[in-house]
């Protein structure tokens, strides 16, 4: 069954290259998501990743309580290219253009907020630029802060460390974390859960990142070995698909919290993680701070502390979502769908 609203495949005029642009849905509001450049075997599994994550998009925004809906640009390089980056950027300006509003762009894996200038010369729904070009700037500060809140709220539903001292219960002191993925999110989760005290393991897919690991006193481990690390908080921050059936009984961590989107390689992993007792976020509602942070600035245009107690309030969307869990018997997974289908259809009876 196709449940999506639109999926638009163009060839870039100026680059050639194929440009998936999916609106899962638009009853909250303009759909809004990322745009990811990256290099795929067959377009067609651009358009299967565009297909997921746009929807993921629609929960995340109407969990974090945006009036918006969710889409999701992919680009899908061929294997080998190195189209003209500018000219593949206008592409990605034109494409968003095209749908008149109803879509919204951002920065996502293989994306910045200078991209967004570019594609900003074809469309005005292009979020994220630098402060100093009129936008919000980075989203990655505040989908970290968005990832700390939901690690505290997680943490607190942890049993207390055994034999803890009184500073060691205080959070997140006295807590031990495999942060996986070293790129802008995951170096600044580290960094905020380093200085204020966390035991550490890192890891990322590019040695040159051991350097951080010295930096903040952490252990550095091989990205294999970091998700199988003895940790109460395992923090997946780099691609999708990396919680496997296979993994699952190889894990040794308490919770999982992080910010990478679609991390179950299949939706029976929230089952088998439910069954071994590991507490899993749902990544939607842990990653939604830059996002939260982008619309609050840009269109609501609130102060700094406004936005702030907008991603910290993740915190206690995630609470929920456990609650619910707990109460109704469900994985933390069918717990947050439920809460997005209450919200989409509250929406759609126009009572919110
Ligand atoms: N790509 C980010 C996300 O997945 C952030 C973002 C997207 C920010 C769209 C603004 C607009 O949430």
């Amino acid at each position: 069954m196709f449940t999506h609203e639109e999926l638009h495949v163009t060839a870039g005029r100026r680059s050639g290259v194929p440009i998936v642009v999916a609106i899962h849905s638009t009853a909250r509001g303009q759909a809004l998501g990322g745009c990811r450049i990256w290099n795929y075997a067959d377009w067609r599994d651009g358009v299967e990743d565009a297909l997921r994550l746009s929807s993921s998009m629609t929960a995340k925004n109407a969990l974090a309580g945006l009036a918006n809906g969710g889409g999701k640009t992919v680009v899908a390089l061929p294997p080998g290219a190195r189209p003209d980056r500018r000219e593949l950027l206008l592409d990605v300006g034109d494409a968003v253009e095209a749908l008149g509003g109803r879509y919204g762009t951002g920065p996502d894996v293989g994306t910045s907020s200078d991209d967004m200038v570019v594609i900003g010369e074809r469309t005005s729904h292009a979020f994220c630029r630098p402060v100093s070009a009129g936008g919000s700037g980075s989203s990655s500060p505040g989908t970290a802060a968005g990832v700390l809140a939901a690690l505290r709220a997680t943490v607190d539903r942890l049993p207390d460390p055994g034999g803890a001292t009184a500073s060691a219960r205080s959070w997140p002191a006295g807590r031990t974390f495999a942060v996986v993925g070293l790129g802008s999110v995951g170096a600044d989760v580290a960094r905020r859960l380093a200085s204020a005290g966390a035991r550490l393991v890192v890891s990322d897919v590019r040695a040159d990142a051991e350097a951080l690991a010295d930096e903040l006193g952490a252990r550095w481990a091989s990205p294999e070995s970091a998700l199988t690390a003895e940790v109460d908080v395992l923090v997946p921050a780099a691609l999708g698909g990396v919680l496997t059936p296979a993994l699952v009984p190889e894990l040794r961590c308490r919770a999982i919290v992080g910010p990478a989107n679609n991390q179950l390689a299949s939706a029976d992993v929230a089952g088998l993680l439910h069954d071994r007792g590991i507490l899993w976020a749902p990544d939607y509602v842990v990653s939604a701070g830059g996002i939260v942070h982008a619309v609050a600035t840009e269109l609501y245009r609130e102060p700094e502390a406004a936005v702030a107690a907008r991603i910290d309030a993740i915190g206690e969307t995630l609470t929920r979502v456990y609650q619910l869990a707990e109460a109704e018997g469900l994985t933390p997974a069918a717990a947050a769908e439920r809460l997005v289908t209450e919200r989409l259809v509250t929406e759609r009876l126009g009572t919110n």
